[in-house]
C-alpha cells in the first residue's frame, strides 16, 4: 500500500504526532526523513514538513530537496517547516531571542483555503499551541498572511497557486483544539486525499503476511505483558493456529505485585497452549546486589536479559530452520529521528541478543504491528477481543521496579534553603538533550499553581525536580538518606505500595486520566523508617515530554493513608515536576 502522505521529520518529536493525526483522519501517513529526494516521493497527494528545534540559519539544520517545492504536490510546512519554505522561496525569518512557549490566540483573517471554517463570526479567535524561537517576518513572493497571533504577524501563510502553505503554531497538539480542522482542511481539501486507512480493517491481511511470510516454519515470541507483544502473538496465534506458535516470559523479579499470574491468565485466555513462564528471579536479584549507580543497573539487567534469553533459545532449539521470532516492534520503533533515539537505547539489550541477531541477519523475523502506532494496535486488540484491561495498560519500563527502587551508599542530611528542603538523594532528569543526577528539592506544602512550582525549579539549578511532601512521620530536617541496595525486602516494600496506588487509582477513575502513574522508593527516612515513597502521576502524548498531574484531595488522602501502613515507610512525597526537566522515571 502507498501511502498518501509523507510527513518529513525536521527533527525534534513532532512527526510522528502528525502522521498520527492524518491516519486519524483515515488516511494513510508514512514518516520519512527531511533530507528524503523528492523523485522517492512521487505520486505522494501532500507532503508536510514537521516543526523541530533548529534555525535554519544553524549550520547543518535539516533541509528539504529544493525540488520539492516546484514539484506541484501540495506542501504543507509547520513551525520549522514553515520557517524552511519561507527560506528557501526567498522570505525573511527573523531570529528570535527569548521564543515564544504556550499558548497563545490565533486570529484568521483569510478562510480561504487552510483555515476553512476557522473564521465563525466576527471576533471568534482560536486557542493555539506555540513553541518557537524564529519567526517569518516576511512571506516569501506570491504568499500572503492567513492568520496572525499578538507576537507573531505571519502565524499562517499560503500560496494557493503554488499548493504551499504554512503555520507557526502546532496544530498536531491537544493544545490546539482547531489543529485536526486544519490538518484535515489541508489532508481533504488541498490534496484531495480519500479515505483508506483503518487498522482494524487490515487483520485478514496482516495475518495473510504471518502466514506467506512463516511458510511451513513456527514462531516463538519474548512476551513482556505489555500491549505490544500481545497483540503480535495474538495475530499469530490467529494465523498459524496455537500449536505453532510458542511465547515465553522472563520473571526477572522485578515486576508488579501479581504481574505474572496476570500474564499467564491473559495468555490462557487467549488460547495459547506454548506459553512458558522463566523464572529468573534469584539470577536477577544476585547480579544487582550493592549496585547503586541507575547506569549500571540497566547495564546489568540487560545482560542478564541477554543471558536468560540465549539460555531459552539454545535449549529450546528456537534457532534451528523451523522456527523464526516474532517482534511487537511498532512503527515508530523502525524510524531513525531525533524523537526515537532514547527508544532505540532502551531497547538495546534486545538487538545484543546474538542468537536474536542471527535471526535479524537472516530475516527469519516477523513483525506484524511494524506499520502501527499505538493507537492503531489497540484498536487492532481490541477487534481481535483482548480485553481491555490487557489494552488499556499504562507502558511499564522494561528494567521494572529496578529503576523505581532507588538506593544509596550515602548517609547524609536534607539541607535548608530558602525555598524548603534539598534532599540528599539523587535523580535522573533531563534538560535540553543531555541527561542531569541530581538532588531533589521538597517542599512542605503544595505549591498553589503550576507557575508556583515552574518558578521553584527555576530558581535552583541545583535540583531537577520539585516534590510535595504528602505525608510525614517526623519532620524533614529529622531525616535523612540511608545506605541501600536493591533486596527482596526493599523491591516487596515498593511492590506494596505501587499495589496500593494501583488498586485505589483504578477505583477512583483516576487512572484513565494519567498516561503513567509510577511509584518510587526512595532511601530516605529514619533509622526504623528508612524509606519513603514518592507518587509521579503524569501526563504525556508518547512519554517524551510529560506533565505532572495532580490527583483530587480525597484520593490522596485514601492514598496516603494506606501507605502510611506499609512498614519501614516514612513519607509520601508528591512529584510535581514537568518533563523537562524531570524525567518521567526517577532510575
Ligand atoms: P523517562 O524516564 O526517560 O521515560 O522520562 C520515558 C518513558 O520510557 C519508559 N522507559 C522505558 N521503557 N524500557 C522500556 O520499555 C526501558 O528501559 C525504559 N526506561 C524508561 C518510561 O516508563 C516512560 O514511559
Amino acid at each position: 500500500m502507498q501511502p498518501q502522505i509523507t510527513v518529513l521529520d525536521a527533527g525534534g518529536q513532532y512527526c510522528h504526532l502528525i502522521a498520527r493525526k492524518v491516519r486519524e483522519l483515515g488516511v494513510y501517513a508514512e514518516v520519512a526523513p527531511s533530507e528524503t529526494r523528492a523523485s522517492e516521493l512521487a505520486g505522494r497527494k501532500g507532503i508536510i514538513i514537521s516543526g523541530g528545534p533548529a534555525s535554519v540559519y544553524d549550520p547543518g539544520s535539516p533541509t528539504i530537496d529544493p525540488a520539492l517545492l516546484t514539484s506541484g504536490i501540495p506542501i504543507f510546512g509547520i513551525c520549522y517547516g514553515l520557517q524552511l519554505i519561507a527560506h528557501a522561496l526567498g522570505g525573511i525569518v527573523e531570529k528570535g531571542e527569548r521564543g515564544e512557549y504556550g499558548f497563545a490566540e490565533l486570529n484568521v483573517t483569510d478562510e480561504d483555503t487552510l483555515l476553512k471554517g476557522l473564521r465563525g463570526d466576527k471576533g471568534v479567535r482560536h486557542q493555539i499551541w506555540m513553541s518557537h524561537r524564529d519567526l517569518v517576518a516576511t512571506p516569501p513572493a506570491g504568499f500572503r498572511a492567513l492568520a496572525s497571533t499578538d507576537t507573531c504577524p505571519i502565524a499562517a501563510m499560503g500560496s494557493d497557486e503554488k499548493h504551499i502553505y504554512g503555520v507557526q503554531f502546532h496544530p498536531e497538539v491537544a493544545h490546539t483544539p482547531c489543529g485536526q480542522q486544519i490538518l484535515a482542511n489541508f489532508v481533504e481539501g488541498v490534496c484531495g486525499c480519500r479515505k483508506d486507512w483503518d487498522p482494524a480493517r487490515q487483520i485478514e491481511s496482516i495475518e495473510q503476511h504471518i502466514r506467506d511470510v512463516a511458510g511451513g516454519r513456527n514462531i516463538f515470541f519474548f512476551v513482556s505483558g505489555g500491549v505490544d507483544s500481545t497483540v503480535a502473538y495474538t495475530l499469530c496465534l490467529k494465523a498459524l493456529g496455537p500449536d505453532r506458535v510458542h511465547g515465553t516470559y522472563v520473571d526477572s523479579g522485578l515486576m508488579r505485585e501479581g504481574e505474572t499470574e496476570f500474564v499467564r491468565e491473559s495468555f490462557a485466555k487467549l488460547g495459547a497452549h506454548g506459553f512458558f513462564v522463566e523464572d529468573a528471579r534469584e539470577r536477577f536479584l544476585s547480579a544487582l546486589a550493592g549496585i547503586v549507580e541507575p547506569e549500571r543497573k540497566r547495564h546489568v539487567i540487560g545482560e542478564k536479559f541477554v543471558e536468560v534469553q540465549e539460555r531459552i533459545l539454545e535449549g529450546e532449539h528456537y534457532l534451528e530452520g523451523g522456527w523464526i521470532l516474532g517482534q511487537g516492534t511498532i512503527y515508530p520503533d523502525t524510524i531513525e529521528s531525533g524523537g526515537t533515539a532514547k527508544a532505540d537505547l532502551i531497547k538495546t539489550h534486545h538487538n545484543r541478543v546474538a542468537g536474536i541477531q542471527k535471526l535479524i541477519d537472516a530475516g527469519r523475523i516477523i513483525e506484524p504491528l511494524s506499520s502501527f502506532y499505538k493507537d492503531e494496535v489497540r484498536a487492532i486488540g481490541r477487534q481481535l477481543g483482548i480485553p481491555p484491561e490487557m489494552l488499556e495498560r499504562h507502558p511499564f519500563p522494561g528494567p521494572g521496579l529496578a529503576i523505581r527502587c532507588l538506593c544509596s551508599n550515602d548517609e547524609s542530611s536534607p539541607q535548608q534553603v530558602e525555598e524548603g528542603w534539598i534532599l540528599p538523594i539523587r535523580s535522573v532528569g533531563v534538560q535540553g538533550d543531555s541527561r542531569t543526577y541530581r538532588p531533589v528539592l521538597a517542599v512542605e506544602g503544595f505549591p498553589a499553581s503550576e507557575a508556583e512550582t515552574a518558578a521553584l525549579i527555576n530558581r535552583r539549578t541545583d535540583v531537577n525536580r520539585v516534590l510535595a511532601a504528602a505525608y510525614l512521620t517526623r519532620p524533614l530536617g529529622e531525616m535523612r538518606s540511608r545506605t541501600a541496595h536493591l533486596t527482596a525486602a526493599r523491591l516487596g516494600r515498593l511492590r506494596q505500595a505501587d499495589a496500593i496506588v494501583r488498586r485505589l487509582s483504578f477505583a477512583s477513575g483516576f487512572e484513565k486520566e494519567v498516561w503513567q502513574f509510577p511509584v518510587v522508593l526512595v532511601p530516605f527516612g529514619t533509622a526504623d523508617r528508612p524509606d519513603s515513597v514518592v507518587l509521579r502521576p503524569i501526563d504525556s502524548v508518547d512519554g517524551m515530554t510529560a506533565r505532572a498531574v495532580r490527583m483530587p484531595e480525597d484520593l490522596l488522602h485514601k492514598i496516603t493513608a494506606e501507605l502510611a501502613a506499609v512498614d519501614g515507610g516514612a513519607a509520601v512525597f508528591y512529584d510535581l515536576t514537568n518533563k523537562p526537566p524531570g524525567t518521567i522515571e526517577w532510575e
